[in-house]
């Protein structure tokens, strides 16, 4: 029940990085310069994150339904993911920042997959803020796949189907372990989820930029969370009972 923040900063972060194929048409570039920018952007605002003390950062990279762009879109986008995981790893995990890949890796390359497990095995024991990327994701996905494991655990009779709550299910997700994020924010001016963290975002504060993921920076991250921290949390309660907490 309690506001998941300390001094104004969320504890989690999760982002949709929106707008890379509208920045690379408004100056006549093909979509995939776009999307070479928007790493840039990425790396500015995973330092950004650690920076400001953040916990959890989750970030949306590839959806469940991105397999439907452009066979030339979605293998360029592949190949740009391998690269900044190979150029970035190592800075990574000096920092102490720990990897997790979600989503449904089975359906990657067998190449990019072992390069993410290999990046999650060695900075599982970091202390640092946690770096969620979400690759083939889709939040009905995970929910789907939360609820066939259990399913499967009451089938062979691991547990009773009584016992199937709300954390039994979140305990299911890709993001089991850590805080819902504090704060979503979505850049490139839509305003909707696109099969996002359905679950997790239940009680998120949304924020909803116009800039185009190329163009976001550390100052436009700063807004959002100044906005974040003016917010009243109030889970369901009435204004006066937060107040009194
Ligand atoms: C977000 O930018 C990146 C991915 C979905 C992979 P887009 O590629 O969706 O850019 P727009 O929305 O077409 O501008
Ligand atoms: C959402 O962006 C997915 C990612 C940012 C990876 P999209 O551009 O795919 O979403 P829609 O099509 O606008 O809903
Ligand atoms: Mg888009």
């Amino acid at each position: 029940m309690k506001n998941h923040t300390s001094g104004g900063i969320p504890r989690h972060i999760a982002v949709i990085m929106d707008g890379n194929g509208r920045w690379a048409a408004a100056r006549a570039l093909p979509r995939t310069a776009g999307h070479g920018m928007g790493v840039r952007t990425v790396k500015q605002i995973v330092e950004a994150c650690a920076e400001r003390g953040v916990e959890a950062l989750t970030l949306f990279a590839f959806s469940s339904e991105n397999w439907q762009r452009p066979r030339e879109e979605v293998s360029m986008l592949m190949n740009r993911f391998l690269e900044a995981l190979d150029e970035e790893i190592e800075s990574l995990h000096r920092n102490g920042l720990r990897l997790r890949f979600i989503g449904n890796l089975s359906q990657l390359a067998t190449a990019l997959r072992e390069r993410m497990e290999a990046a999650m095995r060695l900075t599982a024991n970091n202390q640092g803020m946690a770096l969620v990327i979400a690759v083939a994701y889709g939040g009905r996905w995970d929910i789907a796949n939360a609820t066939r494991e259990l399913a499967r655990r009451c089938a062979a009779g691991e547990i009773q189907s009584e016992a199937i709550d709300e954390a039994a299910v979140g305990a299911g997700l890709a993001l089991a372990g850590l805080p819902d994020p504090d704060l979503l924010i979505r850049t490139g001016g839509e305003q909707r989820i696109s099969n996002f963290l359905l679950w997790n975002l239940a009680y998120t504060e949304l924020y909803f930029s116009d800039t185009l993921w190329p163009d976001f920076g550390a100052r436009e991250l700063d807004a959002a969370i100044e906005h974040f921290s003016r917010r009243q949390r109030r889970f369901g309660l009435t204004p006066g009972q937060v107040g009194a907490r």
